[in-house]
């Protein structure tokens, strides 16, 4: 059943206080529940609506009087009560069967502990509930548990009371002094210790950190701790916000869906984003775990003081919410370089989940217009693309712009459930600016092509650029009409400095940001004296696909002089790109391919000079060095062949490796880190390029580059160039992988994240079929139960090794179709994500297309299949 924006009732009744009591068991917990509503004078409805799902209604009373069967009704998981008076309490006893939960939504166990997950509709599986996020009531919990067993008692806001019960149980009582929508409610009932202290907010009060791991990981909650401490200042600095409670706690558990969850003062995360030190973590994950850290924390104020009025909206939180850790991000750095290295890899994700999305069945607007399942749209185009819309204003309106935003939007909507369109009204306002055409970003789905023409007239001293646009129809939305997109435009004079821009005879230093808002629009750029190469789309600002324009020279001219970092890099990746689609095709038309392609010498040249530019920093570096993934490459064929994707790229990873080896042992060598491990930009950096020059030359592997790979394997005293060092020698295809995989198992078995990446590794490598996979399934650590261990080997190897999972015979789709279903049964989330891997099925070859098709059909055909899949492969055969 499809849900539309369009729609949207205020609700009937208004909650403005409940009390919950929890009698937490294992396989039968009561939870009381009461309420105070009051009907909605804005309501349209009548009736008392309350949400229900998976639980047995007990006894409901109202007013005090117990209700019968006449007095309401219960189907479709809706309890109505038909009519009431305009002031009701309302008393619910529920039952639940936590150690059942496998979906991980609602109350559920996991190690024997109990977590809840209430976004987006979980709350309705604890109790009944108006579960709608315009529903905000003040919370008080009382908690009661074994106290031996759950001596942990945690719900949002502040601890009020605890104390000892009979027969060995105690009691938590918890009150958030804030009120808040029912997706926001979360408990904790636990064997669990923590890491805690004190931290002097900028008002001068005291509050108490603290995050909660299973005995055994106390050693591994520093970073965290500090992460957060940082985001908690860095609010304060950047935009005046505050830490509004005394409390604020992180708990990890290693069964959750999604990374993290931001329940008001009581944020519960997946260990991966939790759980760090240098021996068990990488780089990768270090900055994982500040920025989402940062995320959740930074939600407190957007989600959560200001929150959504309906899921239509939830790009309001998300993509603000992405965009503040983005930005935070970049400030931890602190570099210009280090900026445009996380700029980078924020362009990196938009191009390889979001432009696909956004080109797929399942494209949709940033702010949806309907949807079957909310968890389906907890997608990259929302949070992502969200983030880049966020972004935008800023670009537009510069950081002092962007903060009068906040401000307004803060002073006008703190404590209310808000849509989108507030927030862009508060950016308007706050900068005189009107905004009706930026909506489009909010309603349009799929992503804009930008193309732009420039011509220099010698005698007249002038530049004309003229930019075009156009969006492709996505399914619903046959036609769009033009953007407002900021387009940030330098020049380079033909020794590669930017000139001095004067546009409409006003001047604009050297990067002027246009703003394009018809299909067709000219700049004109005046004073200038010589040729000029355009830099278009300067720190990406703007989500488009910016389409040709360039020569080849004008790239090369571009990738050696940009001022700009991000469209220097940008550059390279197009001088890559047009090359591996040559090779493609080459190798494509070609039974014994890779004997008989070439790279050209100029393109060589052109990375050799970046690598060895000790002026740059080696994180930039290593990314101008790293070749768009196949799956890049893949969505600019019409028609994909993904081996002869796969023969192209590694064809140039092994003739990089080639001919470049002096210079990319140099850097092997010149970018070591000695002395202890730090998880700081700058060293990460280093390892980046270096085991980046391990991995190229391990592509074309001579006996030198494995022994090298060895030697880091066995005496790397860290997580990063352990797991760099094996997953070359296991792409390197020879005998000392399988003994490495071996040694490293045995030493991480009790580490619950590092077996994760055991399975990856292996699950993402050309060299696992899937028989192999197959067989790592029967291997004792493995469970589709825990989201982490599944997504590990299943999705990495369906997402992230095209070439194994498009095998020809079709056996990696009947395979897909195998293991949605399977968890689909268990958890209905983590199979509809699955299920997105088959999204791009038109696009293959023929032969793989029909088979493709197949596998959806199978799935679709289920008799029993949770509405998140049915969504998902629905969409598919139907767009
Ligand atoms: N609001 C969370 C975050 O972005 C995501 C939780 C979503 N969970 C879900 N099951 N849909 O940090
Ligand atoms: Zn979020």
């Amino acid at each position: 059943q499809t849900i539309f924006r369009k729609d949207y009732t205020p609700p009937s009744y208004l909650v403005d206080t409940v009390e919950l009591g929890f009698d937490l068991d294992p396989a039968r917990t009561i939870v009381a529940s009461r309420l105070t509503l009051r009907r909605n004078p804005a309501a349209t409805t009548r009736g008392i609506e309350l949400h229900g799902e998976d639980i047995e209604l007990v006894a409901l009373r109202l007013n005090g009087k117990l209700l019968g069967k006449r007095d309401y009704t219960l189907a479709n998981n809706l309890l109505t009560i038909r009519s009431a008076p305009d002031d009701v309490v309302l008393e619910i006893e529920t039952l639940c069967a936590p150690d059942k939960n496998t979906t991980l939504s609602g109350l559920y166990v996991s190690n024997g502990n109990f977590f809840t997950q209430c976004e987006a509709e979980g709350f309705r599986r604890i109790t009944f509930f108006p579960d709608r996020p315009d529903v905000m009531a003040k919370f008080t919990v009382m908690l009661r548990a074994d106290k031996a067993r759950y001596p942990v008692l945690l719900s949002n806001g502040n601890l009020l009371e605890e104390g000892d019960l009979d027969d060995g149980r105690h009691y938590a009582l918890w009150e958030d002094p804030f009120k808040k929508p029912s997706y926001l409610f979360a408990l904790v009932a636990a064997q669990l210790v923590c890491q805690e202290e004190t931290f002097r907010l900028a008002d001068g009060r005291d509050a108490l950190l603290q995050v909660w791991v299973e005995d055994g990981n106390l050693d591994k909650t520093d970073y965290a701790m500090q992460s957060l401490k940082h985001s908690i200042r860095w609010d304060e600095e950047k935009y005046g916000l505050e830490l509004d409670l005394d409390r604020f706690m992180i708990v990890a558990t290693s069964d959750f869906n999604m990374g993290a969850m931001e329940n008001k003062g009581l944020n519960i995360f997946n260990t991966k984003f939790v759980l760090a030190n240098p021996r068990v973590a990488t780089d990768i994950d270090f900055q994982g775990i500040e920025a989402v850290v940062a995320h959740e924390y930074f939600h407190n104020w957007t989600g959560n003081r200001v929150t959504c009025r309906d899921w239509f909206q939830l790009s309001l939180k998300e993509g603000l919410t992405v965009f503040r850790d983005q930005e935070f991000t970049a400030d931890m750095i602190g570099t210009a370089t280090g900026r445009a290295v996380t700029r980078i890899d924020q362009v990196r994700t938009l191009r390889q989940a979001q432009f696909p999305e956004d080109a797929g069945p399942m494209a949709h607007p940033v702010r949806p217009d309907s949807f079957v399942e909310i968890n389906n749209f907890y997608t990259v185009t929302v949070y992502e693309k969200g983030a880049e819309v966020v972004r935008m204003y800023q670009t537009l309106f510069g950081v002092d712009g962007f903060r009068k935003g906040m401000d307004l939007y803060f002073a006008r909507h703190d404590e209310q459930a808000v849509e989108c369109d507030d927030f862009r009204r508060a950016m308007a306002d706050a900068n005189n600016r009107e905004l009706g055409q930026f909506e489009r970003w909010y309603s349009q789905a799929g992503t804009p092509v930008l193309r732009f023409e420039g011509r220099w007239d010698e005698a007249a001293q002038t530049y004309t650029l003229t930019l075009f646009q156009s969006c492709p129809a996505t399914p619903g939305q046959p036609e769009k009409l033009p953007f407002h997109i900021p387009v940030a435009v330098g020049l380079l004079d033909a020794a590669g400095a930017d000139m001095a821009l004067v546009v409409d005879g006003q001047q604009r230093g050297t990067t002027a940001v246009l703003e394009l808002t018809e299909a067709e629009q000219t700049f004109v750029f005046t004073g200038v004296t010589g040729q000029p190469v355009a830099s278009v789309l300067r720190d990406f600002s703007a989500p488009v696909i910016l389409q040709g324009g360039y020569t080849d020279a004008d790239l090369l001219h571009l990738f050696s002089h940009d001022s700009d970092p991000v469209n220097r890099w940008e550059a390279g990746q197009r001088l890559a790109m047009e090359r591996l689609l040559k090779l493609t095709g080459e190798a494509g038309a070609n039974d014994d391919a890779a004997a008989s392609l070439n790279l050209d010498e100029t393109f060589i040249e052109a990375l050799r000079k970046i690598l060895v530019d000790e002026t740059l920093d080696p994180a930039f570096r290593e990314q101008c060095l790293t070749l768009p993934s196949e799956s890049m490459v893949a969505e600019q064929l019409e028609c994909v062949d993904p081996l002869a994707v796969h023969i192209a790229r590694q064809f140039v990873r092994a003739d990089l490796g080639t001919r470049l080896r002096n210079e990319l042992l140099a850097q092997y060598e010149a970018n070591a880190t000695p002395g202890p491990y730090s998880p700081d930009a700058a060293s990460a950096g280093k390892r980046a390029l270096k085991n980046l020059a391990l991995a190229y030359l391990n592509a074309a592997p001579d006996a030198a580059s494995v022994a090298l790979a060895q030697r880091q394997f066995d005496e790397a005293d860290n997580m990063t160039d352990r797991a760099a060092a094996l997953s070359a020698l296991v792409a390197a295809r020879v005998p000392q992988a399988a003994d490495a995989l071996a040694v490293f198992y045995d030493e991480f078995q009790n580490e619950a994240l590092v077996v994760d990446k055991w399975f990856a590794m292996q699950a993402l490598s050309p060299t696992t079929d899937l028989a192999a996979v197959r067989a790592l399934m029967t291997h004792p650590a493995f469970t589709l139960r825990n989201p982490n261990r599944a997504r590990s080997l299943v999705a990495m190897f369906c997402v992230n090794n095209p070439v194994q999972f498009h095998a020809p015979d079709g056996s990696g789709y009947a395979f897909w179709a195998e293991q949605v279903i399977a968890l689909d049964a268990l958890n209905p989330q983590v199979a509809s994500r699955l299920a997105r891997a088959m999204d791009r099925w038109r696009r293959y070859a023929p032969a793989l297309q029909w088979q493709m098709r197949e596998a959806l059909q199978k799935v679709a055909g289920q008799v029993k299949l949770s509405n998140d899949v049915r969504e998902i492969v629905g969409k598919a055969l139907a767009n």
